[in-house]
Order: structure tokens, then C-alpha cells, then sequence
């Protein structure tokens, strides 16, 4: 997947390595864990995994909780398959996340932070073990760091297995060796994480806006984007669209500008609706790609999610209720099967949901969709099932005509119990 060129004034933050290697490691040390964590707070960067937690909160946690040794992680396993935005972020800037990574260890204190990565993305993990080698040698890691006297070890943890391992706390699992399946939370990895001991886990893309953000200060950071969350993300485009690949863009830029800048609908289509967020994403329909922000609140007033930072693009000959009743059916497979509700509920969801495509549903099948979902999202120990609905959702809110036969949306006069 390559990168996009993006407009001038776009700032490419993230996939562009710093200027002055360490400079921003440097800064983070001489300031301490405490003020760093402010500078992070104060920049009002987010969390680009997708829970959009405060960064400088979670540490801070992460320094309170009593139990030591702490650790910190990087999350760079990328659990939509169809997705390499973090891939590609590795492999143009790998120095921006370990740089990144040993500011969160010394910050809260670890000596000892790991890179969980996907074990197929083997230009990333070369790039990622060349920086610290050479970091290791000049001693920026190591017994000494950078002369400061504190002590880091970076290891680089190539896995593999289900989508589920980029969920955090089947991460730290994973990265112990274990078989992973989500923890209720509270509490926090901040508070029991890695071999149950205090740990930071951050997606690389926050690991990489960290190094900027201390080189170049919270004020800079703040002034790109939307104010409310603000700084650039990393996106994929791909689908009906001219030009396929990932974008860097400035947060709260609208969806029909994304769109445009990978150079527009693929020639001779047109766009009638963007799945937004991955496979448990949600459908925006095509006049509301203009006035919706790429942004948690903008995509949330639509139904949809970041996510894993997918932008699939949709022409006409994509059949809504096929698609959203595909997706269920992968997030179903996907679902660990810890919880009964929702090892049993997204089954009968993605069951609902193929119903729909054979024909064979009624506005009854509506309303089951609609109380169901809400159950599944109110069980969820998880954010997968809690998300699993929304391409049936979405789909349905936008896209009801499609759902039904004509004969049923003619006699029900549309379907009861729709979300909006
Ligand atoms: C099913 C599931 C899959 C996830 N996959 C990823 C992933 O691939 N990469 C990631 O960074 N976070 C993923 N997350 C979010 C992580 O659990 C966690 O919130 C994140 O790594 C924290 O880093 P951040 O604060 O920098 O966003 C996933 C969450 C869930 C529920
Ligand atoms: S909600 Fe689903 S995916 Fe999450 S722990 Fe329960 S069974 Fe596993």
C-alpha cells in the first residue's frame, strides 16, 4: 500500500522521521515523566488505536499505580487484515516509534519496553531492529541512556494469530507467551498490564506524534486539525476510489475532501457511500460525506467509528445489506468466544443479517436487528461486540430500501424500530 501525496499544508507529521534523531528523547529526560506527560496532556493528543484515550493520562496512571516493575508497548500488531497504515508508518518512520516508545519507558518508568508487531510485516521489523542496534551501539539505548544513567531495553516481538491480538490486553498476553483473550477492564493495563505489572500501551502512530510533539512542543501540536483532538491520522483509502493508499490528514478534515485528494471516485463510478472504520465500521452515505468531520465526535454523529483508520470507497454496484451481512458473518468469526453474549449474539446477528440478503426478511427481522444490536452492545465485555453491529446499523439507517424486498417496504411503510 503506498503513500499519498498529501495537499500542501498538510503536515506529514507522523510518516516523516525526525529531523534530529533523539533530540526529542533528549528533551523528554531532562524535562522528567511528570512534565512530559503534561506536555502530552496540555497538546491534547489522543490515543490513534482507537479508544482515543488521553496519552499523558495513561501514563501518568501508568507512574501512580504502586506495583513495579512498569513496562511499555507498542501496539503495532494491526488487526484489520485489510489494513497497513501502521505497516507503511514503520516502514517510512520506525526511528519516530522507538524514539517514541523509550520516551513513554523512561516516562513512567519502565526499563524494559517491547514492540508487539505482526510477524508478516518483515521491512518493518528489519527497520524497527536496525534503529535499535545502531541506538543500542551509540548508546541512546542500553545500560547508559544517552548518559542519563537510566537503563532501556527495546525488544521487537514479531506475532501472530487472530484479529483480536491488537486489542491491548490480549497484546500483553501475546507478548507473554500466553493465549489471549480480553480482560474486563477496569483495571487498566496502566494498573495491571504486561505479566500483571503497571504498563503504557500505545498504538505507534501515538508513539510517533509523542516524539514530535517533544520536539516541536504542545502548541504546534494543538494548532494542526480539530482542536478537540487534534494533530494528523493516518488513513486508508481504498475501494472505488482513483487513487488507493494511505493518507495522513489533519483530524476534522471533512470526508468528501479525503476523498477528493485520493483523486475521486474511480472513473466512471460514483460514490454512494463510504465504509468508515473497518469491518466493524459504519456506512456514511454519500451527501453526508461533505459535512462530516474525520474526527471521534464527527463520525459518531453518523454511526460510524476511526477505528482502524480504513476508508473504503462504495460505487453503486455494491449491494449494502451483502457487504454489512459479510462483515458481521468476519466479526462473528473473529469474536474470541470468551463472553456467551457475545459468542452467541453476533452469530444471530450476522444471521439476521443474511436473512436480509436472501429476500427472506420482514420489519420484524428490522426490529430483532434493532434489539439485539442493543443487547450485544450493552453486554460487551469488549469493544469488538460492542461494535459489531454497526455495518447492519448503519447500513439499514441509510440504506433501508435496500434491505427489503419492495413488496415489504411497500406494505410496512419502512420498518419499525429503525436506530434514526
Ligand atoms: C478488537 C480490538 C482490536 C484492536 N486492535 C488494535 C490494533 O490493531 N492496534 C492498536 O493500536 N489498537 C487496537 N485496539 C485498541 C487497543 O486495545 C488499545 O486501546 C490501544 O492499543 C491503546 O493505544 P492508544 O492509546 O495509543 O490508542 C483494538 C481494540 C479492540 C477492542
Ligand atoms: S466481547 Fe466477544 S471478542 Fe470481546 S471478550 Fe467477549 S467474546 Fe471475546
Amino acid at each position: 500500500m503506498k503513500q499519498l501525496s498529501a495537499p500542501k499544508g498538510w503536515s506529514q507529521l507522523l510518516l516523516t522521521p525526525p529531523a534530529t534523531p533523539w533530540a526529542a528523547l533528549r528533551a523528554a529526560i531532562a524535562a522528567g515523566g511528570a512534565a512530559t506527560a503534561q506536555t502530552l496532556i496540555d497538546a491534547g493528543l489522543r490515543g490513534r488505536g482507537g479508544g482515543g484515550f488521553l496519552t499523558g493520562e495513561k501514563w501518568r496512571a501508568t507512574v501512580q499505580s504502586d506495583a513495579s516493575p512498569k513496562y511499555a508497548v507498542a501496539n503495532a500488531y494491526e488487526s484489520d487484515p485489510a489494513v497497513f497504515t501502521n505497516r507503511l508508518l514503520l516502514e517510512k518512520n520506525a526511528l519516530g516509534v522507538v524514539e517514541g516508545l523509550a520516551i513513554a519507558a523512561l516516562s513512567v518508568g519502565a526499563r524494559e519496553a517491547m514492540i508487539g508487531v505482526r510477524a508478516e510485516y518483515s521491512d518493518a521489523i528489519r527497520s524497527l531492529e536496525a534503529i535499535i542496534t545502531t541506538a543500542e551501539r551509540e548508546g541512546v539505548l542500553g545500560a547508559n541512556v544517552l548518559g542519563s544513567g537510566r537503563e532501556l531495553t527495546v525488544r521487537v516481538v514479531p506475532l501472530q494469530g487472530s484479529s483480536m491480538i491488537g486489542e491491548e490486553t490480549v497484546l500483553l498476553k501475546a507478548l507473554a507467551g500466553k493465549r489471549g483473550q480480553p480482560e474486563q477492564t477496569p483495571p487498566y493495563p496502566s494498573e495491571v498490564g504486561y505479566l500483571g505489572k503497571p504498563t503504557a500501551v500505545n498504538n505507534v502512530a501515538t508513539l510517533a506524534a509523542v516524539s514530535w510533539i517533544l520536539t516541536n512542543g504542545a502548541a504546534a501540536f494543538k494548532q494542526i486539525g480539530d482542536p478537540a483532538q487534534p494533530g494528523t491520522v493516518l488513513v486508508q483509502v481504498s475501494g472505488s476510489i482513483t487513487n488507493s493508499g494511505v493518507l495522513e490528514v489533519p483530524t476534522g478534515t471533512p470526508l468528501a475532501e479525503i476523498l477528493a485528494v485520493a483523486g475521486g471516485p474511480a472513473r466512471g463510478a460514483t460514490i454512494k457511500a463510504l465504509l468508515v472504520g473497518g469491518p466493524s465500521g459504519g456506512f456514511v452515505p454519500a451527501q453526508l460525506l461533505g459535512s462530516t468531520p474525520y474526527s471521534g465526535a464527527g463520525l459518531a454523529a453518523v454511526g460510524a467509528h476511526i477505528g482502524s483508520g480504513a476508508l473504503l470507497a462504495l460505487d453503486g454496484s455494491v449491494a449494502i445489506p451483502e457487504l454489512a451481512a459479510m462483515l458481521t458473518r468476519w466479526c462473528a468469526d473473529e469474536a474470541c468466544g470468551k463472553t456467551i453474549p457475545c459468542r452467541i449474539g453476533t452469530r444471530r446477528l450476522a444471521e439476521i443479517g443474511q436473512r436480509f440478503v436472501d429476500g427472506l426478511a420482514g420489519p420484524e427481522d428490522g426490529q430483532r436487528l434493532q434489539a439485539l444490536a442493543a443487547d450485544v452492545a450493552d453486554s460487551a465485555l469488549c469493544a469488538h461486540e460492542r461494535l459489531t453491529p454497526s455495518p447492519l446499523l448503519t447500513g439499514m439507517r441509510y440504506f433501508e430500501h435496500e434491505f427489503y424486498p419492495a413488496s415489504v417496504a411497500q406494505t410496512s411503510g419502512a420498518v419499525a424500530g429503525r436506530s434514526k
